[in-house]
Order: structure tokens, then sequence, then C-alpha cells
């Protein structure tokens, strides 16, 4: 540690912030979008590390809602902006700033982030909770199988001219998606505003809207070797999914659609031959930090009954400890004890297993989680898995 010193972010440090974000990230935004994003940030939820004068660090959280498994939602703090001067690196300025960061997140149950690294915030208690999938679809001989519905429906619309169905739409399916975030009205001007400087080399944004769905879509490269890059899909219902691969498999003259999806998406089980779906990439989405163990895990339903005891280890923080976690019909009941522990993991794996995207018997392998019973962890898996796959409602 060095004479670093954290403090709530003043007005007048935005620009110095700007900077140091933009020499991080490569990227500048446009005003109006920073702005935007600034208006979700929580109270006193800006905070800065200093060298003297001089700003060195940034980091904020934004006032989010997060849906859990079984549709219930919880307030999350987002954070984000999290960068330090390339000149102050490592030497404790992201974890004095995580830090005060957390002493400001009173009532927030949860915490979550995206990491750009996968090897910052472990330490901080976060664990990588939904999985991104990058994938292609080849959609030169895509064909759908023999008795795939072709429901129709679906509309290519400006979308600022259907911004309240939209906005249904999107409501719809973030309650019903574990990861799924309520978006902001002031993020939706920002989406609607398609702003170049966030095309990324793109096409302006195109709009498919079906009843129950709507995709997102900007096309990039040249006339040979077309991509049709799928911003955002979101479907309510099964008929509207199809519905909508089924206009995205048919756009002539493009080679490729791209997305970034949960792994396990329909589209491989809807074509001929799935191979023309293919995995270019895996990688972390959502990260999740409990700051209250026992109304996280409350909040959530479980797909089986289980009776565990948890040793917790939560370095950073101290809230771990003890927890006796009992589900029945779906519903658990949660809370301290003094119980003998069955069931030893950091509080970061966790998060991992909260939204069912990974497996305790996975952590269990490694000797990220240690239980001697072997019919418990598999009891682990069958409680936490979900119906509904996780995926992380937009980035922040
Ligand atoms: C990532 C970043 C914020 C780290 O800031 P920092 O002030 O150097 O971090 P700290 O000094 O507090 O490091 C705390 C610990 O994390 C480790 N750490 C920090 N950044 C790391 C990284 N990128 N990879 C692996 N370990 C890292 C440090 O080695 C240190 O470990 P130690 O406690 O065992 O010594 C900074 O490197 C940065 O601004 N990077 C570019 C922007 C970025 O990636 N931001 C994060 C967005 S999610």
């Amino acid at each position: 540690m060095s004479d670093i010193m954290f403090r709530s972010a003043e007005e007048a440090d935005w620009p110095a912030m700007g900077l140091i974000t933009e020499t991080a990230f490569g990227f500048r935004q446009p005003d109006e979008a920073a702005e935007a994003w600034r208006s979700l940030i929580a109270a006193d939820g800006a905070v800065v590390a200093c060298d003297g004068d001089d700003v060195v660090g940034t980091a904020v959280f934004l006032d989010f809602e997060l849906t859990v498994p079984g549709g219930a939602v919880l307030p999350m703090a987002g954070v984000s902006m999290v960068a330090v001067a390339p000149t102050h690196r490592r030497r404790g300025a992201l974890t004095g700033m995580i830090d005060e960061l957390h002493r400001r997140m009173g009532p927030y149950p949860v915490a979550g982030l995206e990491a750009s690294e996968a090897e910052i915030y472990g330490r901080f208690g976060y664990g990588p909770a939904t999985v991104w999938e990058r994938l292609e679809v080849h959609r030169g001989g895509a064909r759908f199988r023999p008795g795939v519905p072709d429901p129709g429906g679906v509309r290519l619309v400006q979308p600022a001219e259907h911004r309240a169905h939209l906005e249904d739409v999107d409501e719809r399916w973030r309650r019903q998606t574990p990861g799924g975030l309520h978006t902001p009205s002031r993020l939706w001007d920002e989406v609607l505003a398609d702003r170049e400087a966030s095309r990324h080399g793109g096409s302006p944004r195109y709009c498919l809207l079906h009843r129950d769905g709507y995709a997102f879509y900007r096309l990039h490269g040249g006339d040979e070797k077309t991509t049709a890059e799928v911003t955002k899909m979101a479907a309510v219902t099964a008929e509207a999914e199809i519905a909508l691969w089924r206009v995205l498999v048919g756009l002539d003259l493009k080679e490729i659609v791209g997305l970034h999806t949960h792994p396990g998406n329909v589209i491989r089980y809807l074509l001929t031959d799935p191979r023309l779906a293919r995995t270019r990439e895996m990688f972390d989405g959502l990260w999740l930090r409990m700051l209250d163990v026992p109304a996280v895990l409350q909040a959530r339903t479980y797909a089986a009954d289980l009776s565990a005891v948890f040793e917790v280890t939560d370095d950073f923080l101290g809230l771990g400890g003890r927890f006796a976690l009992t589900v029945r019909d779906g519903r658990a009941t949660c809370e301290r004890t003094e119980a003998a522990a069955n069931v030893h993991l950091d509080v970061s794996v966790l998060g991992s297993l909260y939204f069912g995207a990974h497996r305790a018997s996975s952590f269990a392998a490694a000797r990220q989680l240690r239980c001697s019973d072997v019919e418990l962890v598999i009891a682990l898996d069958r409680a936490f898995a979900t119906d509904v796959p996780a995926e992380l409602g937009f980035g922040f």
C-alpha cells in the first residue's frame, strides 16, 4: 500500500475519471451515453482513488434489479467503470476502491459485475454465475428440420416507433430469466438513439419484432462475407424464439448470424445440420457476490429438496460463517447455525452455484467445494439446477 486515499467522487472528478476509463478500455462513450449510465449510479455509489490532488482510480456501482431463479427480483449493486491509472497499478488502488464500494452497498443483498479479466475479482468474493457462448450460425445450407413450426408473426420495424412493445417484451423476458435486469428508461433512450459511436463499424440497428419477442441486429463486413450480428434477442415463448430464428437464418446474402447466448440455445436443435451452429468461444458473463447469504439463498426457488450446512469463507468482507439451508417443495429457509457443516466453500463459489450455470460437483472435483458425502453433492446439483438458463440481461 502507498499513500493512495479513497473518497466519494465529486462533480469535478468526472473528467479525470473519464480519462482513466478511456485509457483503460480504449473507448470513449458519447457524452449522452455517459450521462445515461451516470444517471444509474446509486446514491454515493461512485468512489475515486487519489494520489495527492490527482485522481488515479475510479469505481462505481449502479442500482439494478436482478431476476433470480423462480422469478423473484433482488436489488443488485452493479459494479462498473472500474479502472486504475496506468501510473498507479498494483499498489492497492482497486482493493481500496472495492472496499469503499462494499461499505456503501448497505441494503443490497447482492453485488454483480462483468470482469475484464478472470483473475481479478475472485479475491473480493465474486464468482462467475452465467456463461456466455459466442455462437455463429453459418447460414449457407442451413435448413430447418422437418416438423419445426413456421409460426410467422415477425415484422421488420423501426424500433423507435415500437418502444412500448419492445419495453413490454423485454420486461416479461427479464422477469422469467435468471440474470435478467430491468432496463431503465434512460438506457432505452440510448438503445433507440443508436449512436454511430456505438455501432463498432456496423450498420444501423435493425429490429425484428414479434408479439412475444424481438431481435436487434447489425450488419458487419463487406459484400463477400457479411455477418448479421444479433446484439440482443429476447423471446418470451418458444414460438417467438423459433419465429425469430426462422427470419434470422433466412437472411439471404449474409454468411453468418452471430450472437452471444447461453449454452444450449435452441438453434442447434432446429437445424438438420447442427454443426452449422458453431461455438467460437465460451466465457463468463455476470459475476455474483453475496452480501447477505441467507436473503439471497432464500430468494430463489430450487429444483429438489435439500438439507445442508454450509461453512462459507469470506476473507475479504468477513460475512461468511455457517448457514443451514433447507429446501422443501422448491422454497428454502436459510439461517445461521452452530451445527456442524457438511459443505465447505468460498463465498465466490456460492455465487457461481446460484444460477445453476455451474454445478457443485464440478467445484467438488476441483476441490473448491469440500463435501465428503457424495450423495449430498448430487443433491446440491439437483437442487440448484434451473429450468430457465441464466443469461445476463445486458452488459454494464
Ligand atoms: C484491473 C485493475 C483495476 C487492477 O487495479 P490495481 O490497483 O492494480 O489492483 P490492486 O493493486 O488493488 O490489486 C489487488 C490484487 O489483485 C491482483 N490483480 C490486479 N489486477 C489483476 C489482473 N488484471 N490480473 C490478475 N491479478 C490482478 C494484484 O496482483 C493484487 O494481488 P495481491 O493482493 O496478491 O498482491 C487495473 O489493472 C486496471 O485498471 N486495468 C485495466 C482496466 C480493467 O481491466 N478494469 C477492470 C474492469 S472489470
